[in-house]
């Protein structure tokens, strides 16, 4: 299984441990990166001893206990609790993952966690998405026609066509993928990456747009599309079992058609 680099910086020193309450018998130790641009102090990473017979079964369980009733200076992203906002995405155990899915007794050992690899740091676990979501604006991720939809009713699709949106409108935009791409690590500056790039597929993709054309012009070039080497990173992390690759390929394959 792929594990991935730390994030950008990463010095990283060791920190306070917090250790668990006396008589605690089923302890689990969680270190975590923690990391404050406003101290000028290199990152480090704090211990948590915590007791699972007081905790809930995942990942995200133990981050909110912690914040609650061992250090509240801890922050991280998240909100649903069930996999569907994409918030709480960051390094578990080397994995890109989703904390609120991640069941704590998966991880064997100590349950080191940092934010998504090769991003800048806000703060403790929580990366700067600026950047991926400009990206993200940029292959403009909705429906665009001139036709005006029929009077009352929605613009209809045949359940074929609406088969091909299947694999791709469940990406939740968590950016596992993304951050787990050796080609995005090294060209994100200008590489749209295995998230970007498969948002772009789900809009070329489906029958009611009328801009593929258009779609396909604004990622012909060799950096934004042609960065991928397929190495299959970003499919193997999916916390949704999605396959950003093979959408990428699909684009790629439609870049060869149209110009045959
Ligand atoms: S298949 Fe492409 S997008 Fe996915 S990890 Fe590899 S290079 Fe990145
Ligand atoms: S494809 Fe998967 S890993 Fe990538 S952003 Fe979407 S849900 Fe997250
Ligand atoms: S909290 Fe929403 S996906 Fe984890």
């Amino acid at each position: 299984m792929a594990t991935f680099t730390l994030p950008k910086n990463s010095t990283i020193g060791t920190g306070q441990t917090h250790k668990a309450e006396p008589g605690a018998k089923n302890v689990k130790t969680f270190k975590i990166y923690r990391f404050d641009p406003d101290t000028g102090e290199n990152p480090r990473y704090d211990t948590y001893e915590i007791d699972l017979d007081k905790c809930g079964p995942m990942v995200l369980d133990a981050l909110i206990k912690i914040k609650n009733e061992v250090d509240t200076t801890l922050t991280f992203r998240r909100s649903c609790r069930e996999g569907i906002c994409g918030s709480c995405a960051m390094n578990i155990d080397g994995m890109n993952t989703l904390a609120c899915l991640k069941p704590i007794e998966d991880v064997k050992k100590d349950v080191r966690i940092t934010p998504l690899p090769h991003m800048p740091v806000v703060k403790d676990l929580v990366p700067d998405l600026s950047h991926i979501y400009a990206q993200l604006r940029s292959i403009e991720p909705w429906l665009k026609s001139d036709t005006p939809p029929p009077p009352d009713e929605e613009r209809r699709q045949s359940k074929e066509e609406r088969a091909k949106l299947d694999g791709l409108w469940e990406c939740i935009l968590c950016f596992c993928c993304s951050t787990a791409c050796p080609s995005y690590w090294w060209n994100g500056d200008r590489y749209l990456g295995p998230a970007v790039l498969l948002q772009a597929y789900r809009w070329i993709a489906d029958s009611r747009d009328e801009y593929t054309g258009e779609r396909l012009d604004n990622l012909e070039d060799p950096f934004r599309l042609y960065r991928c080497h397929t190495i299959m990173n970003c499919a193997a992390t999916c916390p949704k079992g999605l396959n950003p690759a093979q959408a990428i390929g699909k684009i790629k394959q439609m870049m060869v058609e149209r110009q045959g």
